[in-house]
């Protein structure tokens, strides 16, 4: 998932003008913005609209630095069909990959070992693994483990009895991005562990089911928080879904909180992961000393679900599924 590295802007609910301020956030027009690309889109005729740019491109999507604001039109934010059979291609790839370390996974597996099936079924699917050397991370898959909330690094601790675990991956399939994770759990898990899981399984099936066109990406995350924090759990604030399939991680972010009618519309074309990390205690998280583990800053287990989506002209595919 993605940092939240700024805090998203929402705004009323409405049909917008030609001169109001664009929903992407740019703070330019609509009709200097996004109001193009999205009619000709909506029309099927997006000319160059949402080619994969090429590595190097000036066209590529830059992730916003600390503090920044993303002015720069976006290309990629509505995609052709032709690129979301492709995200669907490499979305299938990675849930394939899943159900593999479904079959396989018990007590006494180190994630090591899960890294070498990831990484090997990846290559042997023709793709390539995503997060291997992606911004340093060392490893072809994140295993997070209990108090782990996400981007733990795959090591020879063995899986115990009773462990709960998130396990995310992220195929690359001919220049095009899949992303997904699910939860295991190792033998007996305390029931309080299992519910848990089972409500963040929850979270993710109750916003998927609010994405559709004329929605708002707030329509999301109230959903998931009014579930989670109706459980007495929380919603981690500091990672988000995520615009995907052209890059790893693109515009929009998709925060698991929010208001409806707040925040990004959803259009015909956009794809996004859906991904809540739910905690059974506080929702604050540290970064330890590694630079990618986030645990829970009170030590409380954490769960989480992803599946990469698309917003149809009737509502949602979950490309993932
Ligand atoms: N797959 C994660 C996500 O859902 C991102 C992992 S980045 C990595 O967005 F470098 F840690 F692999
Ligand atoms: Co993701
Ligand atoms: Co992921």
């Amino acid at each position: 998932m993605r940092e939240m590295r700024e805090a998203i802007e929402g705004r009323s609910a409405g049909p917008l003008g030609r001169n109001d301020p664009c929903h992407c956030g740019s703070g330019k027009k609509y009709k200097a913005c996004h109001l193009n690309a999205e009619q000709a889109a909506q029309r099927g005729t997006a000319p160059g609209l949402g080619q994969p740019a090429a590595p190097g491109s000036r066209h590529v999507q830059r992730i916003a630095g600390a503090g920044a604001r993303l002015h720069r039109h976006n290309p990629t934010l509505i995609k052709t069909p032709a690129q979301i059979e492709g995200i669907r291609q490499s979305c299938q790839a990675t849930r394939r990959i899943l159900d593999l370390v479904e079959a396989r996974i018990r007590a006494g597996v180190t994630t090591e070992e899960i890294n070498t099936w990831v990484h090997e079924a990846t290559l042997a699917a023709g793709a390539i693994p995503a997060p291997l050397n992606y911004r340093g991370f060392p490893k072809s898959v994140c295993t997070s483990i209990n108090e782990v909330v996400c981007h733990g690094i795959p090591e020879q601790r063995a899986l115990q009895d009773g462990d709960i675990l998130n396990v995310d991956v992220t195929c690359i399939l001919h220049g095009y991005y899949g992303d997904a994770s699910r939860m295991f759990l190792v033998g007996d898990v305390k029931p309080e562990a299992r519910r848990l899981v089972q409500v963040t399984r929850e979270c993710l099936e109750l916003g998927i089911k609010q994405v559709r066109p004329g929605g708002f990406v707030g329509d999301i995350g109230q959903a998931i928080q009014a579930h989670a924090e109706g459980a007495d759990f929380s919603v981690v604030r500091d990672f988000v879904g995520h615009g995907v399939g052209i890059r790893f991680h693109e515009e929009p972010q998709i925060p698991h909180f929010g208001t409806r009618g707040r925040g990004h519309a959803l259009l015909p074309g956009m794809v996004f992961t859906i991904e809540p990390m739910i905690n059974a205690g506080d929702w604050r998280v540290d970064i330890l000393e590694d630079g990618w583990t986030a645990v829970t800053r009170d030590g409380s287990w954490s769960a989480q679900f992803e599946h990469t989506v698309t917003v149809t002209s009737s509502g949602v595919d979950v490309l993932s599924a």
